[in-house]
C-alpha cells in the first residue's frame, strides 16, 4: 500500500482534538496543499482563512449556535452538543474556505477541503470537514466575523475544515460496495 492510499484509508472525521498547537511548518504545508487543489478551468475561485486564534474560533462556534437557536434548529444543537461543547471540536486550526457569491463552486471548495483533510492525515494530524460553520455567518455578528477572518469582499463561507492532533480514534464509516458498478 502506498502512503497516499494509506492516508485516504486512515482518514476519519475527528471530533475531539488535543490542545497541542500545530507547528508553523505544518500550517505552511497545509496552506500549500490547499493552494495545490484543482479547480474548474483553473479559476481558483477560493480564499482560505487559516485561523489559529482560540478565542476567535470559539466566537465563530458561538455565532453558529446562536443561528441554530434563532432558527429553532434544536435537533442540530442537541446533536452537536452531545458531541462537543464547540462546533470545531477544540481544533487548534480551522480553515474557512470561501467563494465569491457570484462564482460559487461547491465542487471546488469540496475538493480543496479533501486536499486539506488528506494532507493533514499525511502529517499525522486529524481533521473534520465542518459544513455547519456556515451558520456562523448568517447572524448579527456575520459582518464582523467576515472582516476578522479577512474574507474578500462578496465572498461567503462554503465549507470549513478543523485540523489538529486527534484525541480520539474512531472506526471507519460503513462502506457499501453495492454503490459501485464495474462496467467491463
Ligand atoms: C460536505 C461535508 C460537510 C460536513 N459537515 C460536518 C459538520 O458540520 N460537522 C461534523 O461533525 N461533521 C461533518 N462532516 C463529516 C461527516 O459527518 C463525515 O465525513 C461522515 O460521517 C463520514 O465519516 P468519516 O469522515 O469519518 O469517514 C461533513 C462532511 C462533509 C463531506
Amino acid at each position: 500500500m502506498n502512503e497516499t492510499l494509506q492516508a485516504i484509508f486512515d482518514r476519519r472525521s475527528i471530533r475531539d482534538f488535543q490542545q497541542e498547537p500545530l507547528s508553523g511548518e505544518q500550517i505552511q504545508l497545509l496552506a500549500r496543499a490547499a493552494l495545490a487543489s484543482p479547480s474548474g478551468m483553473n479559476l481558483q475561485p477560493w480564499h482560505f482563512s487559516f485561523v489559529t486564534r482560540k478565542s476567535l474560533i470559539g466566537k465563530i462556534s458561538d455565532a453558529a449556535f446562536e443561528t441554530f437557536r434563532r432558527k429553532g434548529q434544536q435537533d442540530i444543537i442537541d446533536r452537536m452538543s452531545a458531541r462537543h461543547e464547540q462546533l470545531f471540536y477544540g481544533a487548534p486550526l480551522v480553515v474557512f474556505i470561501t467563494m465569491n457569491k457570484d462564482n460559487r463552486s461547491e465542487i471546488d471548495a469540496g475538493i480543496a477541503a479533501e486536499n486539506l483533510a488528506i494532507a493533514a492525515q499525511s502529517l499525522g494530524l486529524g481533521s473534520c470537514i465542518i459544513g455547519l460553520a456556515a451558520a456562523a455567518f448568517q447572524g448579527d455578528s456575520a459582518d464582523e466575523l467576515k472582516k476578522r477572518l479577512e474574507f474578500p469582499r462578496c465572498h461567503e463561507m462554503v465549507i470549513s475544515v478543523a485540523i489538529g492532533h486527534p484525541a480520539v480514534h474512531p472506526d471507519p464509516h460503513d462502506m457499501h460496495p453495492e454503490k459501485i458498478s464495474f462496467i467491463g
